[in-house]
């Protein structure tokens, strides 16, 4: 009985452990997580000293699983010997809540707040680099890379957007949980820089610190996620730096026929990656992330 007891333990207790080398689900518990976000994590087997964090966001239909292989970072963190958090969504569909305004403020009890608590029982479990913690995420998980860039710049240095909306677009007027906004999603959403910006500031009101330094990309024939979205996420984030988004410090050929606009010198605070001939369905730019990030 006690023998069968001990096993059953033993074994609860070998499923739930962090395994170095292979994507591995934290059931432990970490923090607040009211909206039960699923916490993946990745490990390597040579972990860098202080290593940095990268958080990775899935798309919608997508999971933590999934992303990790879609994502192809496992090569990169086994190279760098840097830590990746994948949240997975809760909610059928898969997206993550980006309409909520619990989801949308600084501790606010949302889908962000379960992350942040990822992120900082991963700080002090892996002594990781508080400096160096990065996220990047496709679509929904472009969305709520801005949004965790927003509710939480005290946490994050730099952030990479792939094909998302700014911040706060997807919010829901009456308040729902995991709405899809559908004027956002058209392109219809328009505002000045000056009130994105304010969006993005009333997230965490009274937070003077610094701001994550901003990658975005977006392709001119995204159908999912019009590409406006591309313009209203630079003015929101030129806003929130001071920047003119109508004049970026310089312009250069990117990645794969993207063009790059830049703001901020020497450090480029805000970077815009456009083609005009891609869709919604973007590849992660892993090695050119690397270099963003400042890991490489
Ligand atoms: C969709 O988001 C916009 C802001 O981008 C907001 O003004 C609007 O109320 C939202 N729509 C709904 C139905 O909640």
């Amino acid at each position: 009985m006690y023998l069968i007891q001990a096993l059953l333990i033993t074994a609860q207790v070998a499923l739930a452990a962090i395994t170095p080398g292979s994507l591995s689900q934290v059931t432990e518990n970490f923090g607040s997580n009211p909206r039960k976000v699923g916490f993946y994590i990745y490990v390597p087997t040579k972990l860098s000293e202080n290593p940095p964090i990268v958080v990775a966001s899935h798309h919608c239909q997508g999971t933590a699983p999934g992303y990790f292989k879609s994502s192809n970072y496992k090569p990169l963190a086994d190279k760098h010997g840097f830590i990746i958090i994948y949240p997975n969504s809760p909610y059928s569909g898969t997206c993550f809540d980006m309409s909520s305004k619990a989801t949308l403020t600084h501790d606010g009890g949302g889908d962000t707040t379960g992350i942040a608590n990822m992120v900082r029982w991963t700080l002090e479990k892996y002594k990781a680099n508080p400096k160096k913690v990065f996220a990047f995420g496709t679509s929904s998980g472009a969305m709520m890379t801005n949004v965790l860039a927003a509710t939480y710049p005290d946490l994050f240095a730099a952030a990479i957007v792939y094909a998302g909306v700014p911040a706060g677009c997807f919010m829901s007027s009456a308040n729902a949980i995991n709405a899809w906004n559908s004027t956002c999603a058209n392109g219809q959403s328009s505002a000045s820089s000056e009130k994105w910006a304010s969006v993005v500031k009333n997230m965490y009101p009274g937070y003077t610190g610094p701001r994550p330094r901003m990658q975005i990309y977006h392709g001119g024939a995204d159908t999912t996620l019009k590409p406006n979205n591309y313009k209203e996420t630079i003015k929101q984030w030129a806003g929130v730096f001071g920047f003119d988004a109508e004049k970026p410090a310089s312009k250069a050929a990117g990645p794969s026929g993207f063009t790059s606009s830049r703001w901020g010198s020497p450090v480029v605070q805000l970077e815009g990656n456009f083609n005009p001939s891609v869709g919604h369905n973007l590849q992660v730019f892993g090695s050119r992330d690397m270099e963003w990030f400042g890991i490489a």
